[in-house]
């Protein structure tokens, strides 16, 4: 059992400041000692050690037409990219501590090209499929799936030279929604036009969440024979437990049915790549809030590296 811990306190995908505090949150709060209690052997990735982020983020020139920050979410991702890329080569497992969402295009592009076969179940309210073109916010953080497929790439910032040479992007049908809550109306259209399989919390209640993850894993992963990343957006936790993030919608998992999905899937033996992101400890107005939602984090953390009573 070995992972590579992937650090990115990055917060340039959208406006918020404090998001970039999260892994160093989850460090300090647990999350090595877990690795090292469940036994992984693990080394520590810290891709953007060295980059200027805090000026980067205030570059009041760094905008291209609606997208905000394209430079900064281009080369920190670029990093990342490579980052995630070189953990999947060692063989190891990468846990990727964001920072904001931005950087799934990150993991989940290295990850497929990694894994050609492999199957990504993105765990959020949010879509994040919004393009260059859609997007309302102009926050990247909501976009990192059109990126990683490609989408709309005749409207990319140019910064974005080098993902658009990676030729092989993720695919409509390698992925997977669960939680989903808060869509954009372009964003409903670009899954239905896609044929994009996505579970809302409408399914949830409806079908329950271990109908819905054995769904998920069907889709994606042909039943568990397949590797399957795991893009979890706190956020698709409901804000009653998850308090501290960005960007907040009601409705959502509760902290059982959001780890026990990741029970489910680990217990496939496939689970292949994790993303813990949008854990923003400065977005909380009591200790107990940053502790609820720190504790979220290293939750599903634990549940991913196969803590178990059995
Ligand atoms: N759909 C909205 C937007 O495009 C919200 C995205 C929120 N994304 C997230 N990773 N929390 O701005
Ligand atoms: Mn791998
Ligand atoms: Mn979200
Ligand atoms: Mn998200």
């Amino acid at each position: 059992k070995k992972a590579t811990i992937i650090k990115a306190p990055f917060s340039g995908g959208q406006g918020k400041g404090g998001v970039e505090f999260g892994p160093e949150q989850l460090i300090k709060h647990g999350l090595l000692e877990e690795f090292e209690e469940l036994g992984w052997k693990y080394t520590i990735a810290d891709p953007l050690a060295g980059t200027d982020l805090i000026a980067q983020k205030n570059d009041p020139t760094d905008v291209y037409k609606n997208c905000k920050r394209p430079k900064m979410v281009s080369e920190c991702c670029e990093k990342i990219y490579h980052a995630v890329s070189d953990a999947h080569a060692k063989k190891t497992l990468p846990v990727t501590i964001g920072g904001d969402h931005s950087i799934g295009m990150s993991t989940i592009l290295a990850f497929s090209n990694a894994h050609p076969d492999g199957g990504i179940i993105w765990v959020d309210a949010h879509a994040d499929i919004n393009t260059a073109s859609t997007t309302d916010s102009g926050n990247l953080h909501g976009c990192p799936v059109a990126f990683a497929m490609g989408l709309d790439e005749d409207n990319w910032p140019p910064h974005f030279a080098w993902l658009k040479q990676i030729t092989k992007k993720v695919k409509p049908s390698q992925i997977t929604y669960i939680g989903l809550r808060d869509v954009d109306k372009p964003e409903k259209k670009i899954l239905k036009d896609l044929g994009i399989k996505a579970f809302s919390m409408y399914h949830v209640d409806k079908y329950g969440i271990a109908e819905v993850v054995r769904q998920a894993i069907e889709h994606v992963a042909d039943g568990g024979k397949k590797p399957i990343h795991v893009s979890y957006d706190v956020d698709g936790i409901d804000p009653m437990y998850v308090v501290a993030t960005g960007t907040p919608v009601r409705g959502g998992l509760t902290l059982r049915e959001g780890l026990f999905l990741v029970e489910e899937i680990v217990n496939t033996g496939c689970l292949a790549g994790l993303d813990i992101v949008e854990v923003n400890p400065s977005l909380a107005s009591t200790d107990t809030h940053v502790m609820d939602t720190v504790n979220t984090g290293l939750s599903i953390a634990r549940c991913a590296l196969g803590d178990t009573l059995l």
